[in-house]
């Protein structure tokens, strides 16, 4: 989706502050009839803006439906790729399928798929990932670093880095913890997943999907309760409604910046970063593999983000993947 007409005149109004714009003033501006104004008009309210109409003087915009779409998204935007394309949608069975397609198609560096709702949304390991209807952040972005297949798994840790460090600047009553590899933890509670997905050549990556799930407005009852103890959302320890589409635009700010870094200057200060908000390393950690269970203190991660556990005969061992219990 690119800019149509109807963003064109959104933008006129959120940058108006609240003062009315007459119908004849925009089709002027934006070299359009009249009627073809009234029509997006009754679109936007259709998707749920409200305007009043200021005799002699105009449209006034009351309010802005809480929408992650395109139009409002590009107000807060200062990147230079990332989300400069959305595909936004109400409701998809999962935005990493919608992404797999776009990828097919040739989408660009930093396209964003981003929906109201997925009926079908997938978490690590194959599980369902819970997608509530507008209150959290469901997105995918399409990224085409210039690196080998085996640096996938690192945009994992670039993620989580890049979020929490726009969760920091962000919102300031909690701290977020990064539990290895994928997670992000407020008070040990889950608020953040990351799915990370390829496309490769043998030796060169075509695309990375990152796959964003962020519970944002969710109050605990809207949990199913099986949730209701693991997870909670951005509101629930904020203390109050966060606006989406801000902390989108941050979140994709942040993750431009780290995934230009660990691709021009390599790993080292994501690792950090990465070290300093983790709440895994020197915890004493129960690794779930495929294939073993390894228990231990988490000493560090590597270059190549394999968490390393110190066991206690002594011997490190280091770990690919798994499910991890402190
Ligand atoms: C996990 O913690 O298991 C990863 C969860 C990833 C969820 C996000 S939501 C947007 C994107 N679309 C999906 O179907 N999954 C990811």
């Amino acid at each position: 989706m690119h800019f149509t007409m109807k963003d064109e005149i959104l933008k006129r109004f959120l940058t108006a502050e609240g003062e009315p714009i007459s119908g004849q003033v925009l089709a002027d501006e934006l070299n359009v009839s009249r009627t073809a104004i009234w029509k997006h008009m009754q679109t936007l309210k259709q998707e749920g803006y409200e305007f009043e109409t200021v005799k002699k003087r105009g449209y006034k915009l009351l309010s802005v439906p809480d929408k992650v779409d395109m139009g409002q998204l590009q107000q807060f935007l200062t990147t230079e790729r990332y989300g400069r394309q959305v595909h936004y949608y109400e409701t998809v069975e999962s935005t990493q399928l919608v992404a797999h397609e776009l990828i097919r198609a040739g989408a660009p560096d930093g396209t964003v798929v981003i929906a109201e709702h997925q009926t079908a949304g997938r978490g690590r390991m194959m599980r369902e990932w819970e997608s509530t209807e507008g209150q959290g952040i469901w997105m995918t972005v399409i990224i085409r670093p210039d690196v080998a297949p085996h640096q996938a798994p690192q945009f994992t840790l670039v993620t989580a880095v890049a979020i929490v460090e726009a969760m920091k600047s962000s919102f300031k009553n909690f701290t977020p913890e990064i539990k290895w590899p994928n997670d992000i933890l407020i008070n040990g509670k889950k608020t953040t997943g990351i799915l990370t997905e390829m496309v490769a050549e043998a030796d060169r990556i075509q695309a990375l999907l990152i796959g964003i799930g962020i519970n944002v407005n969710q109050k605990i009852d809207d949990f199913p309760e099986q949730l209701q103890t693991i997870a909670t959302s951005i509101a629930i320890e904020e203390g109050e409604p966060v606006e989406r589409v801000h902390f989108v635009a941050n979140v994709l700010e942040s993750l431009e910046k780290y995934s230009d870094e660990y691709v021009k200057n390599g790993f080292g200060q994501i690792k950090q970063l990465w070290e300093q908000s983790s709440g895994t390393i020197g915890k004493r950690v129960k690794a779930t593999t495929l294939r073993e269970v390894v228990e231990g203190e988490a000493v560090s991660i590597t270059e190549s983000g394999v968490l390393e556990i110190r066991q206690a005969n002594g011997e490190i061992k280091g770990i690919y993947s798994a499910d991890i219990e402190l």
